[in-house]
């Protein structure tokens, strides 16, 4: 969501906030603005649209300013539409003190009346308007804007990530995190505030995580850090771990068709060190400590939202076939509100690829204060969900900046697959039987190299089916989450309406959609219960809708019942997933591209959603 980046040092600040809110644009956001301090005043400047069409802007204004203080925001709309008078930054009544924000101020209408009865004015319709108004009423008094922001957050209810300049001091800036993610990035004589680190990766690696309830002073010099009740707070330096290659497209032409192709070796970094394959076991340090819990578990949650909630129902079936431990999966959002029964003998796995998601991590504090073990699958190390988890496993995939998420889902796969094998071991399972499983996930990284040795028949269908108004996904069994994730990601990315089923549960609804024009996606490998989905397709054939078959390359019988067949390398049931979704990440990929969209910024989503 909204992106925050701020600088404070002896460089020119307009070109470091562009390219840091270029860098943030993956977040999703529908305006941009900027605040620079320049000769004791602040100017600020800022659009409805994209990055580009701001600094077009000031281009055509001839204005770029230079200035050793400034801050950058790209706002994705809560409170009032997205144009240029809520986009941030907001300013005080004087234009001395300015604010950028992320999350939302719940209590912001009572706070604005009470300060238009002092004589504020307000310009925009956001929340976030009421920071600068609140800080400059305190600092007529403090005259100090660390404490002044301090004390004006005593007062706000809601989440932020917020970043305040004023031309009263114009040597900091002021940073605080409420459940909106915020970083400070340390240079030499720089200092720089971020919502992530995608944004200053090109200028340092030394970062600090800033923890709910805590502000900072950040100047060029250095840090101070407090609560918000003044508490001071000694924080530990970090280094990030990934290098700017791999937040740049790598000469692909979307973020997204680079990360598809980056699975092979994504999959194969979840399972790195920890993959026992001769041994037909599993190793994963973040789960050694609470080991007994797990395998004494009443029954497992996992919980996430999107495509991770996706992910968590494949390891439903996993777990529950292969490891027999209980499972149930719930959406984050969902869990959170309805009073769940949870006892200390239950084992959460949250799954998140931002480790940001508001609604999961509520679910992990509803979770642990009720006494169950929270442990996160969780793709940015150091990320919110993965520093309160009591344990979890990162799945490696590097970052992720295409919105629709590809990469991530198949390492959150793997990555179950491994906890998986982990349990079902530690619970008795044979090494001869672990060994014939070990050894397929080990081959999987190849298998998805050979799905893109021939993807011209699905950018065909694409072209095909570019006009489609609708497309059903149907699948059974672990392929049944398989089929809600290719129905997401088309309609994520290209804007055809689409949904997932499972493929028997079709004819108490969906069919009733079915006719000559109707595009099937039938996730359909040979695994048992292949017979079952192929009478499915052939109630789906009786109706003369076009089938698309996602099936094996042995699979011969498929071709007089299918219209179209998408090949995909056999596996082990259970893992099957993993392959079989990468031919409707590329459908979904293709068919954006085929209509025109914009595959990595899709138009009204986040990729981290830090609001409920
Ligand atoms: C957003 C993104 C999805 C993602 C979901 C959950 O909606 O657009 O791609 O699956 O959030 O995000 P998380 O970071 O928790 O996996």
């Amino acid at each position: 969501m909204c992106g925050i980046v701020g600088y404070i040092g002896p460089k020119d600040t307009l070109p470091i906030l562009i390219e840091g809110l270029k860098r943030l644009e993956y977040r999703g956001y529908d305006s941009a603005g900027i605040a620079l301090s320049i000769n004791g005043e602040i100017l600020v400047r800022k659009k409805a649209g994209k990055v580009a069409d701001l600094v077009a802007d000031l281009k055509k204004s001839n204005e770029l300013p230079h200035a050793h203080l400034g801050m950058g925001h790209t706002r994705w709309a809560t409170h009032g539409e997205p144009n240029d008078i809520n986009a941030h930054p907001h300013v005080d009544c004087q234009g001395e003190i300015a604010v950028i924000h992320n999350g939302i101020i719940e209590n912001y209408l009572a706070i604005k009346t009470r300060l238009k009865q002092r004589g504020h004015v307000f310009q925009s319709e956001t929340d976030t308007e009421i920071l600068a108004h609140l800080i400059e009423e305190i600092y007529k008094t403090k005259k100090d804007l660390f404490a002044a922001v301090r004390l004006a957050l005593r007062e706000v209810r809601g989440t932020y990530g917020l970043v305040v300049l004023s031309s009263h001091e114009p040597d900091k800036l002021i940073a605080a995190r409420m459940g909106s993610p915020l970083i400070l990035g340390l240079g030499d004589g720089e200092g720089f505030v971020a919502a992530d680190a995608a944004a200053i990766i090109a200028h340092t690696r030394q970062v600090v995580y800033l923890n709910d309830g805590e502000v900072a002073e950040v100047t060029a010099r250095g840090f101070e850090t407090k609560t918000i009740y003044d508490v001071s707070i000694d924080k530990a330096i970090e280094e990030i771990t990934f290098d700017l290659s791999q937040i740049e497209r790598g000469g692909y032409e979307h973020f997204m068709m680079k990360e598809i192709h980056e699975q092979p070796e994504t999959i194969r970094n979840a399972m790195r060190g920890r993959l026992l394959v001769e041994e037909g076991n599993v190793r994963l340090g973040g789960l050694d400590h609470v080991r007994d819990k797990l395998l004494g578990a009443r029954r497992v949650i996992i919980i996430g939202c999107g495509t991770s909630w996706h992910a968590g129902l494949v390891g439903e079936y996993m777990l529950e076939h292969i490891a027999k431990v209980p499972t149930e999966v719930e959406y984050a959002s969902e869990f959170r509100y309805r009073s769940p029964v949870i006892t200390n003998n239950d084992v959460v796995f949250l799954i998140s690829q931002s480790g940001e998601t508001a609604d999961t991590l509520a679910a992990l504090r509803e979770a642990k204060a009720k006494g169950a073990t929270v442990l996160g699958i969780v793709n940015v190390v150091g990320s919110s969900i993965a520093r309160e988890s009591q344990g979890g496993v990162y799945v490696h995939a590097g970052p992720e900046i295409g919105v629709a998420s590809t990469k991530a889902f198949t390492s959150q796969l793997t990555t179950l697959a491994l906890i998986t094998l982990m349990i079902a071991r530690e619970k008795g399972m044979k090494k001869e039987e672990a060994v014939v499983l070990t050894r397929e996930l080990d081959a999987i990284p190849g298998k998805v190299s050979q799905i893109f040795t021939n993807v011209e028949p699905i950018r065909a269908l694409a072209r095909e089916f570019r006009d489609s108004k609708n497309f059903l996904f149907l699948g059974r069994g672990a392929n049944f989450p398989v089929a809600l994730e290719g129905a997401l990601k088309l309609k994520e990315i290209s804007y055809i309406h689409a949904e997932g089923y499972p493929a028997a549960e079709m004819k108490h609804g969906p069919i009733a959609l079915i006719d000559e024009k109707m595009p099937v996606v039938f996730v359909v490998p040979k695994d048992s219960i292949y017979e079952k989905v192929i009478s499915n397709i052939q109630e789906v054939r009786a109706r003369k809708g076009r089938i698309i078959a996602i099936a094996n390359e042995d699979d011969h019988e498929i071709n007089s019942m299918a219209d179209y067949v998408i090949r995909v390398p056999r596996t082990y049931g259970f893992f099957g997933p993993i392959l079989n979704v990468i031919p409707l990440q590329l459908l979904a990929y293709y068919m954006a591209v085929e209509r025109g969209c914009n595959v990595d910024q899709p138009r009204n989503l986040a990729k981290s959603v830090t609001v409920e």
